[in-house]
């Protein structure tokens, strides 16, 4: 017996995500549905070899289903997520409304499976930022091994972390930059962000950082130990899809790079690429529909005592959400629903 497993915000760029990784997985489903706004009642979305049409969310009834995997902004999440689970069905959310609640764990599975337990008390679980969950991947095991004091850490964030309005935002720019009289202006970013960098994710807040930058603290914390300091700068670059990020940790013990490099080799959803030549590193676009968090560039820091660079790159749309939402039920499954 599976389970009925609702997709919530199916015609978005993380609901086509999640559809692919549950089929791709053979995550264990007797029913399945799409849902999204009114708008696209009827449309087509596929789920392995079918095709699904879209229900409309606000008639939807998820009383007798078992999950639902929701992807649509926090605004319509507050008012279809309490729903949703007051009928007892469990909702993983990716949006950050649920995120610091105490009541609703924060899961990234290589790091704290475990906390999905915690899901009793709301029936929600909550997905971590996209820029959070690689991170967090990358400094768990190295946490274990030599206690992490302190992450720096720079990131540059892909457009499709915007959603859709960002991909055609950077696309149509970039168009515009090249066909006289098709210029395009900035809507969905503050600035140009074809062929250019933006310092900005997010509203600032009264200490100049950006919340993005605020999640990246608050979420490292809550999911992997509240003692550990970070402090970011999150950027978006003109890329599609895949995040990228230069994080430099200070430890408590001293770790050398090769054993970090061992230990990250060892790690569950890391590929480690990091031969010191051209081109053996990972970029972006070359994590683009795979599963990995991949590690390249780990050195020793050199000014300080106990200090480690290293390159984080992953496809925000899969580990940076749908991957880990679907993982999270997998665990959710395993651990607590125990059907399939
Ligand atoms: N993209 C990432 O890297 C990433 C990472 C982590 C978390 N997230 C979060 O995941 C969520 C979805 O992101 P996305 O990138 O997939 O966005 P997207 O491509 O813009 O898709 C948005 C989805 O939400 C649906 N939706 C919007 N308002 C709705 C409403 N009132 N009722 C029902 N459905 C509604 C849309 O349906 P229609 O097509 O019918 O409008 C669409 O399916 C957001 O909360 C985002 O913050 C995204």
């Amino acid at each position: 017996m599976g389970y009925r497993v609702a997709v919530v915000g199916a015609t978005g760029n993380v609901g086509h995500e999640m559809l692919k990784i549950l089929a791709e997985r053979e995550f264990p489903i007797d029913e399945i549905v799409a849902l999204a706004s009114r708008r696209s009642l009827g449309t087509e979305v596929s789920f392995g070899d079918k095709t699904l049409k879209c229900k409309d969310l606000e008639q939807f009834d998820f009383t007798g289903w078992d999950i639902a995997l929701f992807a649509i902004g926090s605004d319509a999440t507050k008012i279809y997520a309490p729903k949703a689970a007051a009928t007892g069905c469990v909702v993983i959310d990716n949006s950050s409304l649920y995120r610091y609640d105490p009541d609703v764990p924060l899961v990234v599975p290589e790091v704290n499976a475990e906390a999905v337990d915690g899901y009793t008390k709301k029936n929600i679980i909550a997905n971590p930022n996209c820029s959070t969950a690689q991170m967090v991947v990358a400094l768990k095991p190295l946490h274990d091994r030599a206690r992490i004091k302190r992450v720096v850490v720079s990131t540059y964030q892909s457009v499709s972390g915007t959603g859709k309005e960002g991909i055609d935002e950077l696309w149509n720019q970039t168009k515009g930059v090249f066909v006289p009289g098709q210029e395009v202006a900035p809507s969905v970013y503050p600035k140009q962000i074809a062929f250019n960098v933006i310092p900005h994710i997010d509203v600032f807040l009264d200490d100049g950082s950006t919340k993005e930058e605020w999640k990246m603290v608050a979420e490292t914390k809550k999911i992997m130990d509240p003692k550990i300091k970070v402090t970011a700068t999150c950027v978006r670059v003109p890329v599609f899809v895949g995040h990228s990020e230069a994080i430099n940790i200070e430890f408590e013990d001293f770790l050398a790079e090769d054993e970090a490099r061992d230990i990250l080799r060892e790690a569950p959803g890391i590929l480690v690429v990091d031969k010191r030549e051209d081109g053996g590193y990972v970029t972006p676009i070359e994590s683009v529909g795979e599963y990995a968090t991949y590690i390249s560039r780990i050195r020793q820091d050199s000014t300080i005592e106990n200090g480690i660079n290293l390159w984080c790159v992953s496809d925000n749309l899969r580990k940076g959400a749908a991957l880990n939402a679907v993982q999270v039920a997998e665990v959710l499954g395993q651990r607590c629903l125990k059907k399939g």
